[in-house]
């Protein structure tokens, strides 16, 4: 299929290009667009036929749920069975934004959009782009991220283009998402709010406004024996095809080790790469250096993560060593990426 795509001003989008692309949505058809957080494809929720087009398109699991995207509170209402009081707080304080919570579906939710469960995951963008697609839609938007499954989630429209050209019918180009990292999870379907997915919005900011929020235990597990209870957290996602490595340890012990190991690896004839910062960059001293962002930003460090995956993956490295970002209020969503990059391969210098 011939993909249009369509550049649009992510804060005033053209009425007229948004209200094509919600014909198609109506049609049941396939529109990918900018969030806040990462691009969504978005498909019509209410529809378990456009919802199997958006498996088919990313080649993601059927058994692996989609969040479902709405404008107003009233949307909320119409698609769960009851809204507990902190997840009422929680939507007044952090939507619209980078927040989805986890509701007892009611029966207009067809099973094919939630993976077969009998909860649903609901999401208020904050994005004026996707706030306007969703009013001219039937109102509910289920858009996992825009990437073919497996891969890192996408930050601009060209990594769309580059996995999901000529399997959708429309493209809307909104330049660069402000975040970069996908929404937090909550999940309110079981005794206590528990979060299965970390992102901007932390644990610590969700505490000020509703008291404990526990950690789902698949996240925080070592091993694999625990199963994360978002079945998205389950599958290896992110991985570059290169073998990535997290370094751990003090700054200047770190550069030292990755530099002795790139001069072997250089002398192996293996082209390597390294993820740092503004402030380590300069002191790597072989391979392909790539800066996340600036330590002293953690926002801009979230922002960069996917893009920095995907052009490694351009250049045909065959290893990367990364830096750890244990940053204040990101760094767990930020490390929860870059450990699934890495399928958990951490080496601590001392
Ligand atoms: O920021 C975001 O959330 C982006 C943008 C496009 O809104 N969307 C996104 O969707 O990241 P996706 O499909 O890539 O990730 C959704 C995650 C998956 O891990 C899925 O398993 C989990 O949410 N999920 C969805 N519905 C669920 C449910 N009912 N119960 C448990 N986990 C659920
Ligand atoms: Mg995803």
């Amino acid at each position: 299929m011939e993909t249009i795509i369509e550049k649009i001003d992510p804060d005033h989008p053209d009425p007229a290009v948004i209200g094509r692309a919600g014909e198609i949505l109506r049609l049941g058809g396939l529109v990918a667009f900018p969030t806040e957080t990462v691009y969504g494809l978005g498909g019509d929720a209410l529809n378990p036929e456009a919802s199997e087009k958006i498996y088919g398109a990313k080649g993601r699991p059927s058994d692996n749920p989609l969040i479902v995207h709405i404008a107003d509170r009233e949307a909320l209402e119409g698609i769960v069975k009851v809204i507990p009081p902190k997840a009422l707080a929680l939507a007044d304080a952090f939507w619209p934004g980078p927040l989805t919570m986890i509701f007892e579906k009611n029966g207009r939710v067809p099973l094919a959009t939630t993976g077969g469960l009998d909860t649903v995951a609901v999401r208020m963008p904050g994005h004026a782009a996707a706030r306007e697609l969703i009013r001219q839609s039937t109102g509910y938007i289920a858009a996992p991220s825009a990437n073919v499954s497996g891969r890192p989630s996408p930050t601009k429209a060209e990594h769309v283009i580059e996995d999901l050209g000529g399997r959708v019918e429309m493209i809307l180009d909104g330049g660069p998402v402000g975040i970069g990292i996908e929404s937090t999870i909550v999940d309110f379907s079981g005794q206590a709010p528990t979060i299965l997915r970390p992102g901007y919005i932390s644990g610590r900011m969700m505490e000020q406004v509703i008291g404990p929020v526990r950690l789902d235990g698949g996240l925080i597990a070592e091993d694999s024996s625990v199963r994360p209870k978002a079945p998205g957290m389950k599958y290896r996602h992110y991985a570059p095809k290169a073998e990535l490595t997290i370094v751990e340890g003090e700054e200047n012990r770190v550069v030292e080790a990755v530099n002795g190991w790139m001069r072997e690896k250089e002398a192996a004839g293996l082209r390597c790469g390294v993820i740092a910062t503004d402030e380590t960059a300069g002191l790597y001293r072989t391979g392909t250096v790539m800066s996340m962002g600036s330590r002293r930003d953690e926002e801009s460090i979230a922002r960069h993560l996917f893009d920095v995956l995907r052009r490694f993956d351009s250049l045909d490295v065959a290893c990367i060593y990364s830096e750890s970002f244990h940053t204040p209020r990101m760094g767990q969503a930020i490390m929860n990426r870059l450990l699934k990059a890495a399928g958990h391969r951490v080496v601590r210098v001392k």
